[in-house]
């Protein structure tokens, strides 16, 4: 059995003042939740929310980082900095970085094999844009994007990490993929996981759908064979919302 994981990823929102305020809503409100609630906001404050979720059931992970252990890369975040805090999970690859920041397979690639050097957790996003679901090509685009960003992993490790199928053209729009697309795709990905690393091991994998979860779609997702969970955006912003998707059961 996968355990839920449902994860918030605040982009880049939120002062660290801000933070603590809001963890401070949210805590009491999903105490009591069944799967795991992971929250990834900017790295401005992840000292602040690892030190606000001691002892609570909010795991906190970062929403990106550099491959290599230090060296002289203006601007980035080394993996070893983000376990040094207490983080435990980061997101490897969004769309986000894709598109404006030019992040390959490659350096995914590179970022995943990092961050279990580390003890981090990745959680790889993949998904196709409009354009590529247009072309009716979304799952070879999945393809591509699972095969060479987990390219070289071993299955044990690869068995812990998680998948975010977001497709592009869901995230930020309020539209979202019909639960029965979604989960066309997430078995899909699940089936190249197997190709890859074996029927077991891709049964273990956890598998999140990304782009405009919301607390009224969030269940009907949910119910879906091979959704194991959500990556939210814009509805992890405000603690009643999020916590209604944490809580769908
Ligand atoms: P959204 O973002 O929920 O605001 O669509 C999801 C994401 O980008 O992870």
């Amino acid at each position: 059995m996968r355990k839920p994981i449902i994860a918030g990823n605040w982009k880049m929102f939120k002062t660290a003042a801000e933070t603590e305020e809001f963890l401070t809503a949210f805590k009491p409100l999903v105490a009591e939740a069944k799967g795991e609630v992971l929250l990834c906001p900017p790295f401005t404050s992840l000292e602040t929310a690892v030190k606000v979720c001691r002892g609570t059931n909010i795991q906190v992970g970062a929403q990106n980082m550099h491959w290599e252990k230090e060296g002289a890369f203006t601007g980035e975040i080394a993996p070893g900095m983000l376990t040094a805090l207490g983080v435990t999970h980061c997101i490897i690859g969004h769309s986000e970085r894709r598109q404006y920041f030019g992040e390959t397979d490659e350096t995914v690639n590179k970022k995943v094999q990092a961050a279990f050097n580390y003890s981090l957790l990745p959680i790889v996003c993949v998904g196709e844009t409009l354009e590529e679901r247009e072309k009716g090509i979304s799952k070879e685009v999945c393809r591509r994007q699972v095969e060479q960003g987990l390219a070289g992993l071993e299955s044990a490790l690869a068995a812990k990490l998680v998948i975010a199928y977001e497709p592009v053209w869901a995230i930020g729009t309020g539209k979202t993929a019909s639960p029965a697309d979604a989960q066309e795709v997430i078995g899909y990905i699940r089936q190249v996981l197997g190709e890859m690393f074996g029927p077991e091991t891709a049964g273990q994998i956890r598998i999140q759908y990304g782009g405009s979860v919301k607390p009224d779609n969030i269940k009907e997702l949910m119910a879906q064979p091979d959704i194991d969970g959500a990556l939210v955006g814009g509805a992890s912003l405000k603690p009643e919302s999020f916590a209604a998707i944490v809580n769908f059961d």
